[in-house]
């Protein structure tokens, strides 16, 4: 099954989720490819909840204490990306 995913960089290190919101399993940017706030929070483009980046939890709007699905990420000695088996 296909999905798409949102990868953010953020203080806590790099953080990847499923782009699908909780509040009604639509994707979070609603096609635009547009995911984060003016705050630098992730943003539904839908009914706009709020999403912290470091935790995918939603701290603002439709959905509060729901989280968004977290894709388990590694960094390599060279520092790369790669999700985590
Ligand atoms: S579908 Fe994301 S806030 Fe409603």
């Amino acid at each position: 099954m296909a999905f798409s995913m949102i990868l953010l960089v953020t203080a806590a290190g790099p953080r990847a989720y499923v782009n699908l919101c909780p509040h009604y399993t639509m994707p979070l940017d609603a096609g635009t490819g547009l995911f984060l706030s003016a705050d630098g929070d992730i943003q539904c483009r839908q009914h706009f909840a709020l999403f912290a980046p470091a935790d995918g939890r939603c701290f603002a709007g439709a959905c509060p204490g729901a989280s968004l699905d977290a894709i388990p990420l590694q960094v390599d000695g060279r520092g790369n990306i790669h999700i985590a088996d």
